[in-house]
């Protein structure tokens, strides 16, 4: 689908995806770079790293990548820098990576847990951490006013509770309070804006493959709102607008992509039975005798 957005309004920026290598990651390094910008990639896998980075240059965009693990500072650390040293600066840092798989609370073991708080909530932090330098005004490359960016990938589980994914709900709970808390100290303090993006199930992602395998995802699909799944190009266009200069007043919020998911409840009854139903209720209350207050004694 053709983005409705100019082709230049990431024009001369740089951004650092991490988990930039597939999935949703990689749909967003490819529309920030159709849009302008020039790309690094960040993931632990080589082959995946080599094979988006060759798919994005073809498209002609300005991209890099980069091996290593959200987990380990040292990595984090030096995959910024070294992003900052090919592009010569960096304005906008996309947190993409994340772990997932289903398990229930009492299967899942407390390393389970901590693996994924330390992808997804760790692993954010430290990106931004070692990204500040060079996010915040008068960092290498930028002007004295101007900060750059921050986007969080996080999640709807947490808002109500999710089946299986109590490890994922509290690490994505905590992703959005980095959001709001960065928002306010490096807003006031660096000019840097933090925000989030909240998918629900979306096609052709290793998320998509791990949470509703094909044995269930027909059957998911009857309880969406819009009885479909969302789509990569979706989440990178909400994307595109949070990092633009569409979305210069946007600091601190977690945009909700899931075409209105996290609200649905099943269906109890159908249109036709509500309206019966509501109808014979009504004539219940009117044909009900009225009944005489008694007197108060005082
Ligand atoms: N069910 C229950 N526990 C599981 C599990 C599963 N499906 N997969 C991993 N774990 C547990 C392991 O048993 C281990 O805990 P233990 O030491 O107490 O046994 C712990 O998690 C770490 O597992 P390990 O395989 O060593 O971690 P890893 O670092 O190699 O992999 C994962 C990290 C588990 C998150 C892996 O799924 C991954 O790399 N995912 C990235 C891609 C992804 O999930 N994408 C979806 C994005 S929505």
């Amino acid at each position: 689908m053709e983005s409705p957005f100019k082709s230049d309004i990431l024009h001369g920026k740089v951004a650092l995806i991490t988990g930039g290598g597939s999935g949703i990651g990689f749909e967003i390094s490819t529309q920030y770079g159709k849009h302008g910008a020039s790309v690094a990639i960040m993931g632990r896998r080589k082959a995946v790293l080599d094979s988006a980075v060759s798919a994005l240059q073809s498209l002609g965009i300005p991209a890099v990548g980069f091996e290593g693990d959200v987990r380990k500072q040292e990595d984090a650390k030096r995959v910024v820098e070294s992003t900052v040293k090919h592009f010569g600066r960096l304005d906008i840092l996309v947190n993409a990576a994340a772990g997932n798989f289903l398990v229930s609370a009492e299967d899942l073991s407390p390393n389970g847990f901590r693996t994924v708080m330390d992808i997804d909530t760790v692993g954010t932090f430290t990106m931004c951490h070692e990204a500040l330098n060079y996010l915040k005004k008068g960092g290498k490359g930028r002007s004295s006013s101007n900060g750059g960016m921050i986007l969080n990938i996080s999640a709807t589980l947490h808002y109500t509770a999710a089946w299986y994914q109590i490890h994922v709900s509290a690490a994505k709970a905590a992703v959005d309070a980095l959001a709001r808390n960065l928002a306010l100290e490096w807003g006031a303090d660096y000019d840097i804006r933090v925000n989030g993006i909240a998918p629900g199930p979306i096609s052709d992602t290793p998320g998509m493959s791990k949470l509703v395998p094909d044995e269930i995802e027909s059957k998911a699909r009857e309880y969406m709102p819009l009885y479909k799944l969302g789509d990569k190009w979706d989440i990178a266009m909400a994307a595109l607008y949070l990092a633009s200069d569409a979305g210069k007043y946007v600091n601190g919020a977690t945009l909700v992509v899931d075409g209105g998911l996290w609200l649905s409840r099943p269906r109890h009854l159908s249109k036709e039975a509500v309206k019966q139903l509501s109808r014979a209720v009504e004539k219940r209350s009117r044909d009900a005798p009225v009944g005489v207050p008694k007197r108060s004694k005082l």
